[in-house]
């Protein structure tokens, strides 16, 4: 293997390796162009036909990869993409960018993973390195990938190379893409994680490529970065519902403490958390560790606390409406923003939708307007999938929706919202973002959460 090893290594510095990425959705995408960019060919697999077709058109879906960049790589034949895996035998090396989900109990769903290893495993070629880039708990390189792919008699570490490097980008995020963001990467060998270093070198620069000893300790990096975001979130917005209580503006405590230049960093409270992410991964590792006989509190707390915000977003909107003299059953709300962040169209697991579904199920009227979600889904939790799930549509944001509110929840600052211009026009607005406080108050009523 030694030799073909080397030979990877002179590909990839010679950019003549061939890169196959699996899963062509808001990871793989934007992955597999930048690795075209790059000068290398790419291949892209992904099992939606439809999705397939419209990047072979040059069309992308995904907002952070504009069809005009997309559109000449696939032009000049550097970038193409297939539903069927046989193609991967030519490619030096495959990253694997699918999905996963968490199942109606909360335990992880790896069945992208296994489905997408099953359909590679044929097609890995002697001396050709397998990424996996799926957000994942400790172990699952090792205990999950690997044996499916060695089911046909090759191994790993003789006949091909593998390791794990988990995905760090942010959607919507101007500042950082995968050109300038650290790569962390645990071969399962020294040869795995020498491949995969060369490979990302194509992308970020060398000195920015942390190599760790294994898999299991860059599986763990991803979650623990994601947990930290979850749980300090969670803090805040403990914090802002005893602020709530104590009558202390929260935001104004959040200012203040972020003067301190040491030992601080700021993080806001919101309507809950959101994405494909923070919602769903550190459940990864609770899980994981009931293995070994381990409970992570910490985990499960900032989950418990971070999903009670919709209803406490819900429960402050009812008392505004309650000091108007005005029932939450039978009144007018319109939600602003669907997706689960600022300016990105994405809005899997969004707060949003869960203070929709609570404000129906209490008998408001709910609509809502984002201008990057055309339309939602707003199934129960407990939904047994008897009958449909509710869908609405974006509504048209004028002058006459606004003021017919009796009340206007803004759940995502978008930057395309015209801030002065809502204020002006709510009767009650609540601002579940914090956005409305560098502005001066319209002639209808603000809260915060
Ligand atoms: N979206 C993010 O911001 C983000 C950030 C960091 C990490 N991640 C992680 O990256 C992974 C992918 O997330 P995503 O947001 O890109 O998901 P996505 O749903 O946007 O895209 C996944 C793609 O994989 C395809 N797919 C599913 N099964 C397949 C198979 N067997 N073979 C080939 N293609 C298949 C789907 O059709 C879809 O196009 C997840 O593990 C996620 O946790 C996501």
């Amino acid at each position: 293997m030694s030799g073909s090893r080397a030979g990877f290594l002179e590909k990839a510095r010679t950019k003549r390796v061939t890169v196959a990425v699996i899963g062509l959705g808001y990871v793989g995408l934007p992955l597999a162009v930048e690795f075209a960019r790059a000068g290398v060919r790419v291949l892209g697999i992904d099992v939606d036909g439809k999705r397939v077709q419209a990047i072979n058109r040059g069309e992308s879906h995904i907002p952070d990869v504009p069809s005009r960049d997309l559109a000449p790589l696939v032009q000049a034949g550097r970038l193409s993409a297939s539903t069927v895996y046989p193609d991967c035998a030519q490619a030096d090396a495959m990253v694997i960018c699918v999905p996963t989900p968490f199942t109606r109990m909360k335990a992880p769903d790896l069945s992208y993973i296994e489905a997408a290893c099953r359909s590679l495993a044929p097609h890995v070629v002697r001396g050709a390195l397998v990424v996996l880039q799926s957000t994942t708990y400790p172990g699952t390189t090792e205990e999950l990938v690997r044996p499916i792919l060695e089911a046909g008699g090759r191994r790993a570490g003789r006949d091909f190379l593998l390791a794990f490097s988990p995905e760090r980008i942010d959607p919507g995020n101007k500042q950082f893409g995968a050109h300038n963001t650290p790569k962390v990467v645990g071969g399962i060998d020294a040869a795995s994680g020498e491949a995969a270093c060369a490979l990302f070198a194509l992308l970020v620069p060398p000195e920015q490529i942390h190599r760790v000893s294994g898999p299991k300790v860059a599986e763990m990096c991803k979650l623990l970065e994601n947990i930290f975001r979850s749980v300090n979130i969670a803090l805040v917005n403990e914090l802002t519902k005893l602020c709530e209580r104590m009558g202390i503006d929260i935001w104004e405590v959040i200012d203040a403490a972020s003067t301190k230049p040491f030992g601080f960093m700021p993080f806001y409270p919101g309507p809950g958390v959101g994405g494909h992410c923070i919602p769903v991964d550190p459940y990864y590792l609770s899980w994981k560790a009931r293995e070994y006989d381990f409970y992570t509190k910490f985990i499960e707390l900032a989950a418990e606390v971070n999903s009670s915000m919709p209803f406490f977003t819900v429960n402050r909107i009812a008392e505004a409406l309650n000091r108007r003299g005005k029932p939450l059953l039978g009144a007018r709300i319109l939600v602003l923003g669907a997706a689960f962040k600022r300016d990105i169209d994405d809005p899997r697991n969004a707060p949003a939708l869960e203070v929709m579904k609570v404000l129906r199920a209490r008998g408001a009227e709910v609509g809502y307007h984002d201008p990057h979600v055309a339309e939602v889904s707003l199934e129960a939790p407990h939904d047994t999938g008897a009958s449909p799930a509710p869908h609405l549509r974006s509504v048209p944001l004028t002058e006459h929706t606004v003021a017919s509110q009796d009340c206007v929840c803004l759940a995502v600052a978008h930057s395309v919202f015209d801030i002065p211009w809502l204020l002006k026009h709510s009767r009650l607005l609540m601002d579940a973002t914090g956005v409305t406080r560098r502005f001066p108050q319209g002639h209808g009523t603000v809260i915060r959460l």
